[in-house]
């Protein structure tokens, strides 16, 4: 079959996205000879200055524990963590500071609705429902839940382009259904789900939800209010902020019932051996020293991202997709994993003859850093017939010369492999 043709003018980049590229360090480096052309920003994105100052900033200056002393140095790093978490309040569009949990990414939000909301009210028999584009992270913490309690895991089907059932997700939720967890984006194949009518449909069954938004919350705008979903999930690394950080956002009413997750200190009102109680959140869901620096460093992160625009962002990495999507069909041999209607973020391909490994190592010798396995999505690999794939996962400061750099050293494989 004659391949696709790949004319396509590349997207203008605006002069704010074209500046915002210079403020990240590591993209001016070189990679095996050859300038880094980064598209891995799925896995994880790099961290522009202003983020890299801020923590040299607090570790030069504010280093201290939080909440526990009354010295200077306690209460500025005391504020400046608290003062990122009303940040994030603000740029997710919650209540108030309380809904929002600091953890260590989106696994651990995922593992902390299953244990403090979950399970305390779910019965053998009962339903959790998600769906079959779901990370690992999204599955098995739900798969730990039914071995411990008998509940039952739904997942919601999907088609051979990859994009949802809607249909079917909505028949699947009934009064059986505890909680309705989903992503919002696909990491592995860059699927946007229509999460407004999954959340409306959950609602209407009284059925709560959980979004997922490790992949979306760096590409579009989100707002929890106008979601309305219960709980929401994030991990600080994949938005420009430091590894080892993320956010469960959850509504305060539910959090207000929910027990702790783990026990230790910060998160006590009173301790003895008879018996403890807790704070109110969002204490009462950070036991321990938390990872004050990442959570003051998310904040510079999310400041920074604010003063480009999500919406600026958003514009212009989906023309930057097209041009990618249209010069990869081109390519002989490689063939697109995944064609929804919405896509966001990232573009998954097998090449003929070749393994995923032996792209990504190709690639590599060309300076193009790219995702290749099951992505930590090993149903949806399966449902879609293959193995693994080859991602290339884009971000605001790629630009089209990144993308055609990509089309070359992909050409050449499909050389090498013919
Ligand atoms: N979840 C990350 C990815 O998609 C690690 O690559």
């Amino acid at each position: 079959m004659a391949k696709p043709s790949n004319t396509i003018q590349p997207p203008a980049i605006p002069d704010i996205l074209q500046k915002a590229r210079e403020d990240f360090p590591i993209l001016k480096r070189t990679v095996n000879g050859k300038p880094l052309v980064y598209l891995d920003n799925g896995a994880s994105t790099q961290k522009p200055q202003a983020v890299i100052d801020v923590l040299n900033r607090y570790y030069s200056n504010e280093n201290s524990n939080i909440h526990r002393g009354v010295h200077l140095l306690s209460v500025e790093a005391t504020s400046a963590y608290e003062e990122a978490r009303h940040t994030i309040t603000d740029f997710i569009g919650a209540n108030d500071d309380s809904e929002i949990i600091f953890t260590r990414g989106t696994t651990e939000s995922v593992n902390l609705v299953a244990h403090s909301f979950v399970e305390p009210q779910i019965q053998a028999g009962d339903e959790i429902l998600i769906t079959h584009m779901e990370h690992h992270a999204n599955i098995v913490p739900w798969q730990l839940l039914c071995e411990r309690t008998g509940a039952i895991l739904k997942v919601a089907p999907i088609d051979e382009n990859g994009a949802l059932d809607l249909e079917a997700f909505k028949n699947l939720l009934s009064e059986k259904t505890k909680l309705a967890s989903f992503v919002h984006v696909s990491n592995a194949i860059g699927v946007i789900n229509p999460v407004a009518e999954m959340i409306a449909a959950a609602k209407e069954k009284g059925v709560p939800t959980l979004l997922d938004a490790a992949q979306s919350i760096q590409h579009m705008p989100l707002n929890v209010k106008e979601l309305d979903c219960d709980f929401l999930a994030f991990s600080g690394h994949k938005i420009f902020a430091p590894t080892g950080i993320g956010v469960l956002y959850g509504k305060r009413a539910l959090l207000d019932e929910m027990r702790p997750y783990q026990g230790g200190g910060d998160m006590i009102s009173t301790v003895s051996f008879e018996g403890t109680t807790f704070k109110e959140p969002p204490s009462r869901f950070e036991a321990g020293t938390p990872h004050i620096a990442g959570a003051i460093g998310l904040k510079a992160a999310i400041d920074y991202l604010q003063s480009i625009g999500l919406e600026t962002i958003a514009r212009y990495e989906e023309e930057l997709l097209k041009y990618a999507t249209v010069q990869l069909r081109a390519i002989d041999g490689l063939r697109i994993i995944g064609n929804p209607a919405k896509r966001a973020g990232a573009i998954s391909f097998v090449m003929e003859n070749a393994h995923s490994h032996d792209v990504g190592t190709i690639l590599d010798t060309e300076g193009v850093a790219i995702r290749s396995g099951h992505h930590c999505c090993e149903p949806l690999m399966k449902r879609l017939g293959v193995s693994a794939t080859t991602r290339a996962s884009f971000s605001f400061y790629n630009n089209h010369t990144d993308v055609d750099t990509l089309v070359s050293a992909l050409k050449k494989v499909s050389i090498l492999f013919e």
